[in-house]
């Protein structure tokens, strides 16, 4: 019994320096240790040794478990050390690494745009009105003198939306120029409102996107004529732009205005010359407007004998296009950070 203790220990130390791992290290304890484990097993046998040479085995088989114990704490203290120096490597942080930067937030061109435009019409007695994104086809169309089967409607792109509970379709907004509708029911004049805000068309390409802003302007009272909206118009356009862009205003065509012009500004791109952003022309178109037409003066309850109006919808992106040089619109709702970062502002 005496040599198979001894061939036991030696075993069993020998393990113990063997063991790589904490989990090697706790299967060599329960294999020499454990309720099964080898020396717990032998001792089951002291029973049958001679009574005399009991506590000498039982003193020995003492000496042994210290031994494995001391051995084996010794061992589970150098492996610990080695996992936590193993984890410390594994998650170094190398404070020698660049920080890095934190961009500072900025407004976005449009907003800055918005604001601009905004801020001119207030300081000139403009009130700020606002109307909804999703729209009646009443207000967005026909009481813009804009009936079902107009040909107008084609030149709008409209999205479309399911009818709503009441069976009516209803449309994204294609303009801003229902805010006149909204304004004017229940009002008398004299009114002066500007209402910017989102609208939508099925359209895309780098003057065109399927989101876009426009600000409404409209002015409605005794003796407004086309003389005030061009007075106006320009001095805002030479404000906003800050210098002299050489601006033009051309007969055109809307259902809810009586004379009606687009205003075009000289192509920045190409000092006029024609390119592909003007396609050739020389010119960007950045609003309509005219005179708001008696048609709608009577939808909304207005006396066209006593009072007369103008209006204008601008192109807010072609607007920033222009001032801040961005050649492709698109490029606005993109989020790309280069672009941010340089057009941006804090
Ligand atoms: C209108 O939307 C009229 N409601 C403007 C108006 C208001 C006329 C009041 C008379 C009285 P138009 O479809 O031309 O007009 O659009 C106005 C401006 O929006 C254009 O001059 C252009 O600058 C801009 N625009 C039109 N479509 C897009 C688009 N898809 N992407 C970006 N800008 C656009
Ligand atoms: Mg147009």
């Amino acid at each position: 019994m005496r040599q198979q203790l001894e061939q036991l220990s030696h075993v069993a130390e020998s393990e113990l320096t063997q063991a790589t791992t904490l989990t090697d290290l706790e299967q060599v304890r329960i294999r020499f240790l454990g309720r099964k484990g080898t020396l717990t097993q032998l001792l089951r046998g002291l029973s049958s040794v001679d009574p005399a040479e009991r506590p000498l085995i039982g003193d020995l088989a003492n000496r042994i478990k210290e031994s494995f114990n001391q051995a084996h704490a010794a061992r589970l203290e150098t492996l610990q050390q080695q996992e936590l120096e193993t984890s410390l490597r594994r998650e170094a942080v190398d404070v020698t690494l660049p920080g890095r930067d934190r961009l500072p937030g900025g407004i976005h061109p449009l907003t800055r745009a918005v604001e601009e435009i905004s801020g001119f019409f207030r300081h000139a007695g403009f009130v700020t009105a606002t109307g909804p994104e999703v729209e009646s086809d009443w207000h967005n169309f026909e009481a813009l003198n804009i009936p079902a089967d107009h040909p107008a409607r084609d030149m709008h792109d409209t999205f479309y939306l399911p009818p709503g509970p009441d069976g009516r379709r209803r449309v994204l907004r294609t303009h801003t120029s229902p805010v006149q509708i909204r304004f004017m029911e229940g009002r008398q004049p004299p009114l002066r409102v500007i209402a910017p805000g989102r609208v939508y068309r099925c359209d895309s390409d780098i003057t065109h996107t399927p989101m876009f802003h426009q600000v409404e302007g409209f002015m409605v009272d005794k003796g407004v004529s086309f003389g005030h909206l061009k007075g106006l118009l320009e001095a805002f356009l030479r404000h906003f732009f800050a210098r002299d862009l050489p601006v033009r205003f051309r007969p055109s065509f809307f259902p809810f205005t009586e004379p009606s012009a687009e205003v075009d500004m000289g192509c920045i791109f190409c000092q006029a010359r024609g390119c592909r952003i003007c396609k050739g022309s020389g010119w960007i178109e950045v609003l309509g407007c005219g005179m708001i037409h008696p048609v709608v003066l009577k939808n909304v309850g207005i006396d066209r004998e006593v009072y007369s109006g103008f209006a204008f919808g601008l192109g807010v992106e072609r607007m920033a296009m222009l001032k801040y040089r961005i050649d492709d619109l698109r490029t606005l709702f993109d989020n790309d950070t280069r672009f941010l970062r340089l057009h941006a502002t804090v």
